[in-house]
C-alpha cells in the first residue's frame, strides 16, 4: 500500500476543492474514487460502503460492520460508521453519519458515473433538506493528474501488456481463431504479474471483424490477407494500461496498407503534437486532420481517446467536445482508427502523459505493420 501521506494529501485537496465550491458533503461509493481518495477496497456490492468528505470536518466511512478490521487500518484519519446486518441500522446509521456534518440544509455532491440509487436513497434522496448535484469534474481534476508512484505503476502496466503480447505472437498464424488468440493473451498477462483484475478482455478482431471497434473475439480464424485488431491491457496496483496494435495475415490489399499507413501517421500527428496548453479538442482534430485530409474521415468512427488510470475510461475525454485545459499529468490514450465495413480496420493505440510543452509516450511497442 502507499503512504498514508499520499492520502491524507489527496482528501487536503479534495476539501480545499470543496471549501471553493457550492457542494458541502461529497459522496463516494465503493469503487476506483474511494480507492483514490481513502486506500479502502470495497466492492459496489448490495451493501453499501460510503466516504463522506466535508471541507472541515474528518471524514466519515459508513461500512458493514463486520470489515471493521480492514476499516481500522485504513491511511486515513476517518470517523467509523459501522452498521449491522439489519436494513433498519443502515438508514439508522447513514443518517447519523449524514448529521455530524449538518442536521439543516445538505448539498450533496456525487459522481453521475459511480453513485447508485441505493446510496443516494440512504443518504437522503428523498429528504427535501438534502439536495444533489455533479462532483464529477471537482474529484476528476483530481485523479486526472498522476504522480509518480501512479506513472510508476501504469509504466510497469505497459510493460506486462507489451511483454504478453510479445509471448503471444508466436502462436498468431492462418487458421488460429480469435478466441485461441485472446485465450493465450490472457494467459500471458496473468503469468506476466498482471492483477487479475484486467481492465477489459482483450479485443481480437480479424478480417472483416477488424472493421468493428468493440468487437469481442470469437470462432472466426485468421485467412491470409486479414487485417487482425488486437486491442488490450494489464493492471497493476490497481492502475491498467491499454493498447491497440495491427497486424497483417501474410500479404494484404493495397487499400488496407494504405489505410494502415494513414492511421500511423495520424497516431504519431497526435503524439507529437507540442503545446504549451493541451485540450481533449486539440488533440482531437490533429488526428482527425490526417485521417481527413487522406479521404477516410468518415470511416473515423470513435474519439481519438480518453483518460485512463484506476478505470480503463476516465477523464480526460480526447474528442471535438473536450475543449477544457487538460491538467499537467494526465493520462490518456491516443488510438485513432479507420474502419472499412465489410473489409477491416485498423487502430493503433498508444498510452500518454501530458508533461510540460509535450506529450510523452509511455508505450514502446513499435508501430510499423508486422506480417504474421
Ligand atoms: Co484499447
Ligand atoms: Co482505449
Amino acid at each position: 500500500m502507499m503512504q498514508s501521506k499520499v492520502y491524507q494529501t489527496r482528501i487536503k485537496n479534495l476539501q480545499d476543492r470543496i471549501d471553493q465550491s457550492e457542494i458541502d458533503l461529497v459522496a463516494i461509493p465503493a469503487g476506483p474514487s474511494q480507492v483514490y481518495f481513502s486506500g479502502l477496497h470495497f466492492h459496489g456490492s448490495e451493501r453499501p460502503a460510503v466516504l463522506l468528505v466535508s471541507a472541515h470536518k474528518k471524514p466519515a466511512f459508513i461500512f458493514p460492520g463486520f470489515e471493521a478490521e480492514k476499516v481500522s487500518q485504513a491511511p486515513i484519519d476517518l470517523t467509523p460508521f459501522p452498521y449491522q446486518e439489519s436494513r433498519d441500522d443502515w438508514l439508522r446509521t447513514f443518517i447519523t453519519a449524514r448529521n455530524q456534518f449538518s442536521k439543516g440544509d445538505i448539498r450533496v455532491g456525487v459522481e453521475p458515473t459511480a453513485m447508485r440509487y441505493l446510496e443516494m436513497d440512504l443518504i437522503g434522496y428523498k429528504d427535501k433538506n438534502i439536495s444533489f448535484t455533479s462532483a464529477a469534474e471537482m474529484i476528476s481534476a483530481l485523479r486526472a493528474s498522476k504522480d509518480k508512484q501512479e506513472i510508476e505503476s501504469i509504466r510497469q502496466a505497459v510493460s506486462i501488456a507489451e511483454t504478453a503480447l510479445e509471448k503471444t505472437l508466436p502462436i498468431i498464424k492462418p487458421g488460429v481463431a480469435e478466441k485461441e488468440i485472446a485465450s493465450e493473451l490472457v494467459i500471458q498477462l496473468l503469468r506476466g504479474g498482471s492483477e487479475p483484475e484486467l481492465p477489459f478482455f482483450p479485443i481480437v478482431a480479424s478480417g472483416p471483424n477488424s472493421a468493428n471497434p468493440h468487437a469481442t473475439p470469437g470462432e472466426r480464424v485468421l485467412s491470409n490477407g486479414d487485417l487482425l485488431i488486437i486491442d488490450w491491457g494489464a493492471r497493476m496496483n490497481g492502475y491498467i494500461s491499454d493498447i491497440t496494435r495491427t497486424f497483417a495475415i501474410g500479404e494484404v490489399s493495397s487499400q488496407l496498407q494504405e489505410i494502415y499507413q494513414v492511421v500511423k501517421q495520424a497516431n504519431l500527428a497526435a503524439r507529437n503534437l507540442s503545446q504549451a496548453i493541451y485540450s481533449g479538442q486539440m488533440i482531437d482534430k490533429k488526428a482527425r486532420e490526417v485521417i481527413s485530409d487522406a479521404g477516410y474521415g468518415d470511416a473515423f468512427l470513435h474519439r481519438t481517446g480518453h483518460g485512463y488510470g484506476l478505470e480503463a475510461h476516465e477523464a480526460p475525454y480526447i474528442s471535438m467536445d473536450d475543449t477544457a485545459e487538460i491538467p499537467l499529468g494526465a493520462t490518456f490514450t491516443i488510438e485513432p482508427g479507420i474502419y472499412l465495413p465489410g473489409v477491416g480496420g485498423v487502430r493503433i493505440e498508444d498510452d500518454m502523459q501530458a508533461l510540460n510543452g509535450r506529450l510523452e509516450t509511455l508505450t514502446t511497442l513499435d508501430r510499423v505493420l508486422i506480417i504474421l
